[in-house]
């Protein structure tokens, strides 16, 4: 079996994984949390999965999975590869983030990133971020999962200016 192949199949095993939590209808805290959750313990090379929500012109951290805590809890947008993506309302996937000026080091062991925007309407709202310790680890394939799942929390998050998650 191809290395593409089996990368799809751990995607399309973690998209399922994913549709049964969203189907369960959790509050937002704790179907933000189950999503980092299943996305870091399902696919090998996410080593750390984050989803920032936006407050005013910055991005706070509202969930995570991996093996240490970011000091990056609060990013100004415009800042970082985080903030990039923020201000773009596109994904960005950096293969070497050595090689990339914008990156805000958080774990010494990351060598590459995919951050994706969750937006409403034409209005970014959030976005799932992830490191991996392995090189150029992303791919469209990841894109494709990353950017599905962006919609359907963009669905669940509650509308700015209303009452608490
Ligand atoms: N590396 C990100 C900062 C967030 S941490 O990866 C959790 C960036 O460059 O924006």
């Amino acid at each position: 079996m191809s290395a593409s192949r089996d990368r799809r199949i751990i995607l399309e095993e973690a998209r399922r994984a994913l549709e049964a939590q969203l189907a369960i209808g959790d509050r937002t805290p704790e179907l933000l949390e189950e999503a980092c959750r299943i996305l870091e313990h399902s696919v090998p090379w996410y080593d750390w999965v984050g989803i920032y929500l936006v407050e005013g012109d910055e991005l706070v951290l509202a969930a995570w999975s991996g093996p240490a805590a970011t000091e990056h809890v609060r990013i100004p947008i415009g800042q970082g590869i985080c903030g990039a993506a923020a201000r773009e309302g596109q994904t960005i996937i950096v293969p070497d983030v050595r090689e990339d000026p914008r990156y805000l080091q958080c774990f010494l062991s990351t060598r590459s990133e995919i951050v994706v925007p969750i937006r409403r309407g034409g209005t970014v709202i959030g976005e799932i971020d992830i490191d991996s310790d392995r090189l150029a680890a992303f791919d469209e394939d990841d894109r494709v999962l990353l950017e599905w799942l962006a919609e359907r929390l963009a669905e669940r998050l509650p509308q700015a200016g209303t009452a608490a998650v």
